[in-house]
């Protein structure tokens, strides 16, 4: 049985991974923290039977709440500052992580690379746990080095609340892209393109570019365009629900409690691809 804690369960994806959690009959969910909804039961917040009636705590008790209730996998998907901070606690408690959460800095994610081998406890950080967006990941990185002479482009659109910009899987994308055909997409991306002359680098070697679109209620679509003499080519991943997200995380849960390295761990990993 693997004991989970779970950070921000009155969130979007929180209450669905806690609805699947309290569902799943090879997980426990021994504890919840958040900066809302204190003292409710997470049974209530995420709709669902929680047999153990865990109660919502705030998240400022953390300490606490690990030493009296000892996770072994701690999931967030909250928002960065909370999670650099909250995972930094769990690492060092040697809880294993799976973090969902986008927008963290590079400087967090380097310092936790290196608590997450002195502590000993591995971790999944995946901007989009879907296997589906994963499987397109894997195809992008095959294609890409074929098409490096093609203008190529990402667009991606979210809800109209969603906090950070490009999306991480945005940024994932643009990364997957740039390393296959040994570029640097820290020094090509180019992200949206203001009023005024602002002619194109061509190539993909030269200049990719990525643009946001936030409206609505928009689960998240990511489109990346491939653009040649005559003719182009599009490929589209659309996410109809959080479903695919939330179901992701769970087989991270599942994966990190027994991975054998300590080092942090992407989805592609987890789905074995
Ligand atoms: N990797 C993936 O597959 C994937 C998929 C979807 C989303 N995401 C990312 O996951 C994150 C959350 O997305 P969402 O759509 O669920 O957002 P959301 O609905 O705004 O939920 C965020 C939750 O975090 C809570 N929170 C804020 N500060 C906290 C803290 N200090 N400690 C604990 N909880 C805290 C918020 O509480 P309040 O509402 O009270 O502020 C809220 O319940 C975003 O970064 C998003 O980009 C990743």
């Amino acid at each position: 049985m693997i004991k989970l804690l779970i950070f921000g369960p009155t969130g979007s994806m929180g209450h669905l991974i806690s609805r699947l959690a309290l569902d799943d009959s090879n997980i426990e969910v021994v504890a919840a923290c958040d900066v809302d909804k204190i003292g409710d039961s997470l049974g209530s917040v995420a709709a669902t039977s929680d047999p153990n009636n865990i109660i919502i705590n705030d998240v400022g008790e953390l300490e606490n709440i690990i030493a009296r209730t000892q996770p072994d996998v701690a999931v967030d998907f909250t928002v960065a500052e909370a999670t650099e901070k909250n995972s930094v606690i769990c690492v060092k408690n040697g809880i294993r992580c799976v973090i969902g959460t986008t927008g963290l800095s590079e400087e967090f994610l380097n310092q936790f690379e290196n608590l997450v081998k002195e502590y000993q406890a591995p971790a999944v950080i995946s901007s989009n746990m879907a296997t589906g967006v994963n499987i397109f990941f894997k195809v992008l990185s095959v294609l890409s080095p074929y098409l490096k002479d093609w203008d190529i482009e990402i667009i991606e659109a979210h809800h109209h609340r969603k906090l950070d910009a490009p999306s991480g899987t945005a940024l994932t994308i643009g990364n997957i892209i740039a390393d296959s055909i040994h570029s640097d997409f820290k020094k090509i991306a180019k992200f949206g393109r203001d009023k005024g002359p602002n002619k194109r680098a061509i190539g993909a070697k030269n200049e990719i570019g990525v643009h946001s679109i936030r409206a609505g209620d928009i689960v998240g679509d990511h489109i990346v365009l491939f653009a040649g003499p005559g003719e182009r080519i599009e490929f589209k991943h659309q996410a109809h629900s959080r479903d695919c997200l939330a179901a992701g995380a769970i087989k991270a849960i599942k994966f990190i409690v027994k991975a054998p390295e300590n080092k942090i761990y992407s989805t592609r990993e987890v789905l074995g691809l």
